[in-house]
């Protein structure tokens, strides 16, 4: 997140429901206070079994409340009172079990009697094991949650304290703070009602079970299109190939490994107004990866791989045709001659506008959180400065809105 951001005044809720992340929340407050907000603090039953309420309270400098039928606490903030006085609802770790009462609309305790009183909006930071995340009653209600406008950030891969590795992990309280700074900031609503579709990430190709092609790109851009476009109004789809960085707040997210699965998942997620190609597609691919593991054999050498030119999604998704979207944008990823092969891509793949950028060694702009962009059109050629990548996506979106009203 951009350095310097500030919270000031803004009121935040956390709900730390129990969790071996409830740790991160701890770090996730004093962040928060840092920036200038302030925060107060329902402890579940559970939560406190990781996070002491003492410490709580030392970092917040507010009471933690804990019990729904506490008199003095209901007496001095209910629990209406708490989320009234909230700008935002923050449930971080939020546990399958949080989720399930979220969803299913229990209220049993204060914290899921909060959630179901609130009109705020909620930011949830889900943290579990992988199997609980990945069942399908998890998935049915975090859906369900998502279509009751509630936000997510996270999980991500990784590690698990289980042991285990996966989905399920609570995002770091960095990601989670810039998602908080996301879902606070006022929104001009320049998409609302709008459709987008944005891809993002790398593909990858195997090879055979064991190995794949890919590349360096990390989708950070990608991801911070689709989550300015959310902000400003709109209904995004984002297309991901694999990556490491969590979901962006309030988008539909389709997971893909390869080009082939990428340009099949952006067809069905058409029609849309705009495009956005953000993706790093592998121009090749296998046509079929080998069954098995491929084996060293003794003699023969390496093996030499047959490739096949993948499908061009920014051409195919810019042929003119009654599902051509009104906008359709590309990237060009270059390491030279920026301008010049943004601009015969322009051409050679029929998309309205191409935003170049110089992604050679030392840029830093590959999986790095900034970028250096050049908007290329028919008639126009543009160069911007450093930004931050959320930055070069805010301004973006609001480009591209106004290129959609001309
Ligand atoms: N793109 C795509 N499908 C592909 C290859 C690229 O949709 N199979 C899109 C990218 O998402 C990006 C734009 O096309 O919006 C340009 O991608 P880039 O990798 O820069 O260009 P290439 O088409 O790969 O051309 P070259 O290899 O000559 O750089």
């Amino acid at each position: 997140m951009e350095q310097g951001v500030t919270l000031e005044g803004k009121r935040i809720l956390l709900i730390i429901g129990g969790g071996i992340a409830a740790y991160k929340s701890l770090d996730l407050i004093r962040r928060l206070r840092e920036r200038g907000a302030s925060v107060r603090v329902v402890l579940t039953a559970a939560g406190k079994q990781f996070v002491t309420p003492l410490s709580v309270a030392s970092l917040t400098g507010n009471p933690v409340h804990e019990d729904l039928f506490c008199l003095t606490e209901e007496t001095e903030m209910g629990h209406i009172e708490l989320s009234r006085s909230a700008d935002l609802l923050v449930v971080a770790p939020a546990t399958a079990d949080l989720l399930a009462k979220a969803a299913a609309g229990i209220a049993n305790d204060l914290a899921s009697t909060i959630l179901l009183a609130t009109d705020k909006k909620v930011l949830m930071a889900p943290a579990m094991n992988v199997r609980m995340w990945d069942h399908p009653a998890t998935v049915r209600n975090v859906a369900q949650l998502r279509e009751d406008g509630l936000l997510f950030v996270g999980p991500s891969d990784g590690e698990m304290a289980c042991g285990e590795y996966g989905p399920g992990r609570m995002s770091e309280p960095m990601e989670i703070l810039a998602s908080i700074a996301g879902a606070l900031q006022p929104t001009s609503q320049v998409l609302a009602g709008r459709r987008v579709i944005v891809t993002s990430g790398p593909t990858h190709e195997p090879i055979d079970p064991v190995r794949y092609i890919a590349n360096r790109s990390s989708g950070r851009q990608g991801h911070a299109i689709a989550a300015a476009a959310a902000q400003a109004g709109a209904h995004v789809t984002l297309v991901t190939g694999p990556v490491s960085i969590s979901d962006p707040v309030g988008v539909s997210v389709v997971r893909v490994e390869t080009a082939k699965e990428m340009l099949a998942a952006v067809k069905a997620s058409l029609p849309a107004d705009i495009f956005i190609g953000a993706a790093a597609v592998a121009d090749w691919g296998f046509e079929k990866p080998a069954a098995g593991k491929i084996k060293k054999e003794k003699g023969s050498g390496p093996p030499t791989l047959a490739l096949v030119e993948n499908p061009d999604i920014l051409a195919e998704v810019s042929r003119p045709g009654e599902s051509r979207p009104a906008l359709v944008v590309g990237f060009a990823a270059e390491t030279g001659n920026l301008i010049d092969h943004a601009r015969t891509k322009l051409q050679r793949k029929g998309c309205d506008l191409i935003v170049a950028n110089d992604v050679g060694p030392g840029t830093g702009v590959m999986g790095g959180p900034k970028n250096t962009v050049h908007l290329i059109s028919s008639d126009q050629q543009e160069a911007w400065p450093l930004l931050d990548k959320g930055e070069v996506a805010r301004r973006l979106i609001q480009r591209f809105a106004g290129m959609l009203g001309k």
